[in-house]
């Protein structure tokens, strides 16, 4: 995983990007996106596999939650089509998925996927998540 200085210098371009950082989990880069709604950058975790990604999105959305953050509907996100862990993961946590059929980075097709926050919250923290 990346330290937090690298994630710093890989998103020194990005505008208004903020970073959530947890020592030992994961980070999550985000950006206000079109409509107020939040667009996650990057994510990373620790040790994949283990549950970390889901901890961290609970860690993460609980600070977005308190510090008044809240988008005004959604949450979204890209991937690589070929990136199979990050569908697999976004899936479990409920977020629709399209495959543009086209990329918008290289030569891969890109994913497009987004939840509305409070089902994202929900999937989150609801009992059978615990
Ligand atoms: C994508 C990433 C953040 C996911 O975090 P993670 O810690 O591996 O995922 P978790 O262990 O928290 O998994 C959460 C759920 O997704 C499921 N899941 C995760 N990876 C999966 C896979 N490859 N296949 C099937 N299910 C998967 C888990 O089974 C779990 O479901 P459950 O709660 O019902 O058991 C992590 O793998 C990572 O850092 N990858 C490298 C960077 C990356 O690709 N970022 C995303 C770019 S879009």
């Amino acid at each position: 995983m990346r330290t937090l200085s690298q994630v710093q210098e890989r998103i020194k371009n990005y505008k208004e990007a903020q970073v959530f950082y947890k020592p030992g989990l994961g980070y999550i880069v985000w950006t206000m996106a079109t409509g107020d709604n939040l667009e996650v950058l990057f994510v990373e975790v620790e040790t994949p596999g283990q549950g970390q990604g889901k901890e961290l999105y609970k860690l993460w959305a609980a600070y977005i939650d308190v510090s008044g953050q809240s988008p005004y509907h959604s949450v979204i996100g890209y991937s690589l089509a070929s990136n199979h862990r990050a569908k697999h993961f976004y899936c479990k946590l409920g977020w629709s998925q399209r495959n543009l059929g086209q990329s918008i980075y290289r030569d891969d097709d890109t994913v497009v996927m987004w939840c509305a926050w409070n089902d994202f919250m929900r999937n989150l923290f609801s009992e059978k998540e615990q």
